[in-house]
């Protein structure tokens, strides 16, 4: 099974700019022809929040056009720029998944099964699970203990070391990994947020921040650094699921040069001296 993950796209309105700089529907078209044309093709594309840059209908829609041609599934939860409410009304069918309010839902269409969290605090950037997403989720992994899974969020539930977006991670992170402690089940964590790639070890299991298709999070690990980001190379995820255990890739969307082969028709490696 390959599971794709894009997350932070930042839709606006046509006609406007990420702040006042990034065309992200242009980097959303590259990442969907990138994500299209991949082979083997990811089984479903799963989007870590702030699909949009403003929360508002529009940019939804035009979310929803950009990505309306991938052949393959798409499971989106709200990041701090979204609100579950303005998820669930673009996209009902996901809403109808979840209970109401909160938008938290499991995917069992797959062989990995994909527990879906939402991490949003309505108009603020930090992320809280609360009581009852909690309560949620560990139920739902205690009703499928044998079943291989993966736990998306919004907010990293760990420290990065770039400050600015620390201090908006997730809050309730202590109470997250007392439940997943509870679930050996759970194969990663995986977050959005930081616009960078970034892994570390949560809750005794693998745990990653996807990059953005968009604009990066400035790598400055200075406390005192400014909040700023730079135009790096745009990229997604492919967590790729074989023989029990998952590996995450970073596949960088553009296009690079290549592919040159290692070895020529007679079977020896190319020297570069022929
Ligand atoms: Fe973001």
């Amino acid at each position: 099974m390959l599971i794709a993950q894009l997350t932070d796209t930042h839709i606006r309105a046509p006609g406007s700019l990420a702040y006042g700089v990034v065309d992200t529907a242009a980097f959303l078209e590259d990442a969907v022809a990138h994500l299209a044309a991949l082979r083997p093709r990811p089984d479903v594309l799963i989007v870590t929040g702030d699909l949009t840059d403003f929360d508002r209908p529009e940019e939804y829609a035009r979310f929803k056009a950009l990505t309306a041609a991938l052949p393959m599934p798409v499971f989106p939860i709200p990041g701090n720029h979204d609100s579950a409410a303005g998820l669930a009304a673009a996209f009902p069918d996901i809403a109808a998944r979840a209970a109401g309010g909160k938008l938290n839902y499991a995917v069992d269409d797959f062989p990995v099964r994909l527990v879906m969290l939402d991490s949003s605090v309505p108009t603020a950037p930090h992320g809280e699970l609360g009581d009852g997403t909690l309560a949620w989720l560990d139920a739902v992994l205690a009703a499928a203990p044998a079943r291989p899974s993966l736990v998306a969020l919004h907010h990293p539930p760990f420290a990065t070391g770039i400050r600015h977006m620390d201090v908006q991670n997730l809050r309730d992170a202590a109470a997250l990994e007392t439940v997943l402690r509870r679930h050996g089940q759970v194969l990663a964590l995986v977050c959005g947020h930081v616009h960078r790639t970034v892994l570390a070890a949560f809750a005794g299991r693998p745990a990653s921040i996807c990059p953005s298709p968009a604009h990066a999070v400035s790598l400055d690990l200075d406390p005192a650094a400014p909040p700023t980001f730079h135009m790096e190379p745009p990229g997604l995820h492919l967590h790729r699921f074989a023989d029990g255990g998952l590996v995450t890739h970073l596949s960088f969307v553009g296009a690079h040069a290549g592919p040159y082969p290692f070895f020529g028709a007679d079977k020896r490696m190319l020297d570069g001296t022929a």
